[in-house]
């Protein structure tokens, strides 16, 4: 397996797109297509990081996937600077149904890979939210593994 973590546009491009919208079936069935124009505007975000776990066995089919290999698991990490200092946001967590568990060990080099990122960038805390579903119950012992601990606040949202 290999792994590549960097801001986003350095690490992704067109050719990804048909592997990230795989992956993000498998996080939530109603995601939203990710498009060329949508990919460009996210790369727009130089505090948007991604890490990547890519199977250099698995090259898809020609002009599909690239040379590193099909992308099998990712973790998506914004930066944001607050008067406080700089934090971290864990978003976009998914490791292909067929690639998880310890056998492969993935999740647990994707986060490890956010902690260097984390203290590299400086940042003083890295948050996440992970829904309350009984699907999300792997993910919850994953966090909690990692040192990720609940906190005591009610996460607010507004819609546009
Ligand atoms: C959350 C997720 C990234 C964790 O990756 P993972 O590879 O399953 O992580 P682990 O290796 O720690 O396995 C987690 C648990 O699921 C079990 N598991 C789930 N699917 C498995 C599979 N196909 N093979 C083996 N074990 C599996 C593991 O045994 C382990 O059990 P344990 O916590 O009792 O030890 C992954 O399960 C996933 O993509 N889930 C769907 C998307 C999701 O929920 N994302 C989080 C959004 S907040």
């Amino acid at each position: 397996m290999n792994y590549f973590a960097g801001r986003i546009n350095n690490i992704i491009d067109a050719h990804d797109l048909p592997d990230i919208n795989c992956m993000l079936q498998e996080l939530s069935p109603d995601s939203a297509v990710v498009d060329k124009k949508t990919l460009c505007r996210f790369c727009e975000h130089a505090n948007t990081y991604i890490i990547l776990a890519c199977d250099e066995e698995d090259l898809g089919e020609k002009g599909f996937a690239k040379e590193r290999g099909r992308i099998v698991g990712m973790v998506l990490v914004n930066f944001l600077r607050k008067w406080t200092g700089v934090y971290g946001f864990i978003d976009d967590v998914v490791v292909r149904k067929k690639y998880r568990g310890k056998k492969y060990g993935i999740i647990d080099k994707l986060l490890s890979e956010a902690d260097t990122l984390a203290l590299h960038l400086g940042a003083r805390y890295v948050d996440l939210t992970c829904g309350r579903k009984p699907e999300r119950d792997a993910a919850h012992r994953v966090y909690l593994r990692h040192g990720y601990v609940p906190r005591d606040s009610i996460p607010y949202r507004k819609k546009y």
